[in-house]
């Protein structure tokens, strides 16, 4: 079982910035909570590793800060490709999956270290390890961000969780509601009157 850090929904909240008090409820995680807990998890996995050269393969777009956190703590040799995958449309639920980038190294017999930043009804994961496996590494870990095991449909257990969170709309530190919010430090707890607005007037379409 992944040792994670499981986060309550009424944690005590770092105050949000004025200028997102509108669209941002909370503050789920600090960039210092976050940037604590990434140094565990990347020593957790230098020690499964044990030096061996691994490929890490990061979904896009959601890693970006992840990923970019996650590795510069890695003091292993490593190489690093990326899968372009998106579930469709701009709400809330994890749609149709389209493919936007197949990986281009080849990961035969290599050790891989999979990263995503959120596992959620888990559609995505049980659709990328299937292709992963068929290219036949050596071995597959996966790592994720946060956890929400409450909203999981498809089976998949990851390895390496930084974060078992509540069923919350997250967003920040590479996470997007319709492709906003990405570049925020923390992650934060999305207004619900943000997305409400936004799938009502999907709705109507
Ligand atoms: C998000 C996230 C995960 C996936 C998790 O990706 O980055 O890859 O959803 O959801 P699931 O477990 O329900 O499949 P999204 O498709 O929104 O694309 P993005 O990474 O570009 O934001």
């Amino acid at each position: 079982m992944p040792v994670s850090t499981i986060l309550k929904t009424n944690r005590s909240s770092t105050p949000v910035p004025p200028r997102l008090r509108a669209e941002v409820e909370k503050i789920l995680i600090t960039d210092a909570e976050l940037a604590q807990r990434i140094k565990i998890l990347a020593r957790g996995i230098e020690r499964d590793f044990r030096g061996r050269e691994m490929v890490v393969v990061s979904l896009l777009n959601g890693t970006v800060l992840f990923l970019a956190d996650l590795i510069r703590h890695l003091n292993l040799p490593l190489r690093l490709d990326f899968i372009g995958v998106s579930s469709y449309g701009a709400g809330t639920e994890s749609g149709d999956l389209v493919f936007t980038k197949e990986l281009r190294l080849d990961v035969r017999g290599r050790d891989v270290l999979l990263v995503d930043d959120i596992l959620d009804t888990g559609k995505t994961l049980s659709r990328v390890l299937p292709k992963l496996r068929a290219l036949k590494p050596r071995r597959i870990k996966t790592c994720v961000l946060l956890d929400k095991p409450s909203r999981r449909v498809a089976k998949v257990k990851p390895d390496y969780v930084g974060f078992t969170i509540p069923d919350l709309f997250v967003i920040g530190y590479g996470l997007d509601f319709a492709e906003r919010y990405r570049n925020l430090p923390f992650v934060g707890v999305l207004h619900p009157h943000i997305y409400k607005e936004v799938l009502e007037h999907a709705a109507k379409k």
